[in-house]
């Protein structure tokens, strides 16, 4: 009989070697919070319960995060002090059944992959997960008999010379029998370096008395890093966002320098679509097809791009949606506005979109032509086809008809004779 699956996550550390900047699996990494990338990549398989560990100091911030996420269907678990992952998951076995599978994940392993997790759950024994790195420093380290047999599990502070210089690596993916897992939990100690409960003791016992397996993942030198410090983040990060700019060169997006670019997850680019060097395009931006993005171009979210439309040097846009053809070219603050197809934004134009309490929109028609350097003062709209002189300055609620063309500070409709 195959006994359910139950899935738990811990994130009740301390984060103290992130020098207390909040929880550690809050901490952004490509737009998303650490544990959010944990809890993607194990979606795809289907759970009987999902239970996450958090500490006593960050245990609310963490849950109204889950909420306010839509993430649904989770129960938290307070562990009151961090004694370690193995008191964590004692913790949680206090609500969990007392048959069936436990896939644990530690929340601060943002760039395990579905594929790698889908593997490891559907094995039918015991499984740790581990993997050979280029330098083991900070993971336990996996300790082999003569047979190839796991021994062990040498946790950083527990190494002495000769485990030091392991380069196999618990990745801290864990499939267990929790009856098993119950049975090695009640018999832990804490007598190592750091006085804590390891779940690696427990782990090591279960496969011992299981018969369990080891899985080695193969090139598994990226995907198992844990982020302990930020150092450790912004070198994953740097990873999950070459993950992403991949991701996109397969589905036809060019980038003419892949080093300068970066884009965080959960964008969407069409085919055809030029992102030229040093941009920066976050989470929730969709571009059309053959667009052209940069150089030094900061898309933030709520930037849609219809296709064919570019945005170019130094532009900033936010809640920007530009239509199809649509221009701006060089140096502009585009946010909270609506640009009509083939409209023309001039250099240096700004969208003035905060009085001070709250932010207002801007609504440019199709075929606009805004002059350079122009100040749209929110809320405003500049009907079709119309056009703003170099300077202009369109002061909020003075919208300026289709077809008209306006100047000069505060802006007024040009006169007959100047036409
Ligand atoms: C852990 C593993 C190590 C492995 C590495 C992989 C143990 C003892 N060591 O080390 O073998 O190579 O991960 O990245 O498990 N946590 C709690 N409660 C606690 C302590 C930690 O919930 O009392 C959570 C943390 O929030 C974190 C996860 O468990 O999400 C791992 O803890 P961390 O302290 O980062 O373990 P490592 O030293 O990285
Ligand atoms: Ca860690």
């Amino acid at each position: 009989m195959e006994f359910p699956l139950h899935l738990l996550v811990l994130a009740g550390g301390e984060s103290s070697r992130t020098g207390g900047a909040g929880p550690k699996s809050l901490l952004g990494l490509c737009g998303k919070p650490l544990l959010e990338h944990v809890i993607e990549a194990s979606s795809p398989i289907s759970f009987e319960s999902q239970s996450l560990v958090v500490g006593a100091k960050h245990g609310d911030e963490i849950a109204a995060w889950l909420t306010t996420s839509g993430k649904e269907g989770w129960n938290t678990v307070v562990q009151p002090k961090a004694l370690g992952t193995g008191d964590a998951v004692r913790c949680a076995l206090d609500i969990l059944p007392d048959e069936g599978r436990l896939l644990i994940l530690y929340g601060d392993m943002p760039l395990l992959t579905a594929e790698t997790l889908g593997f490891v759950a559907e094995q039918k024994s015991n499984v740790l997960l581990t993997a050979v790195v280029d330098d083991p420093t900070g993971y336990g380290r996996i300790i082999r008999d003569e047979e190839g047999s796991m021994t062990g599990i040498v946790e950083q502070a527990d190494t002495d010379e000769i485990s030091q210089g392991v380069p196999e690596v618990n990745a801290g993916v864990y499939l267990l029998s929790i009856q098993d897992l119950r049975k090695a939990i009640a018999s832990l100690t804490n007598e190592n370096a750091q006085g804590e409960f390891y779940l690696t003791d427990a782990a090591t016992a279960v496969l011992d008395e299981s018969d369990g397996v080891t899985v080695v993942l193969e090139d598994g030198d990226d995907e198992v890093r844990g982020v302990n410090t930020m150092a450790e983040l912004a070198r994953a990060s740097r990873i999950a966002a070459d993950r992403n700019l991949l991701f996109h060169m397969e589905k036809g997006v060019i980038f003419e320098d892949p080093g300068s670019t970066f884009i965080e997850c959960g964008v969407d680019i069409g085919a055809g679509t030029r992102v030229l060097p040093f941009t920066v395009i976050r989470t929730g931006v969709e571009l059309g097809c053959d667009c052209v993005v940069g150089p030094f171009a900061h898309l933030r979210p709520g930037t849609r791009l219809d296709d064919a439309a570019e945005v170019g040097n130094f532009v900033e846009s936010k809640n920007a949606l530009l239509g199809a053809g649509a221009k701006a070219k060089h140096l502009s603050y585009l946010g909270d506005c609506v640009v009509g197809s083939g409209a023309n934004i001039g250099c240096g134009t700004i969208t003035a979109n905060f009085d001070g309490k709250e932010k207002h929109q801007t609504v440019i028609g199709d075929r606009a032509s805004i002059g350079s350097g122009t100040v749209l003062v929110a809320p405003v709209k500049v009907g079709a086809k119309a056009r703003t002189g170099a300077g202009a300055i369109v002061t909020r609620g003075c919208d300026v008809p289709d077809g008209e063309t306006v100047v000069g500070v505060p802006a007024k409709p040009i006169s007959p004779s100047q036409s």
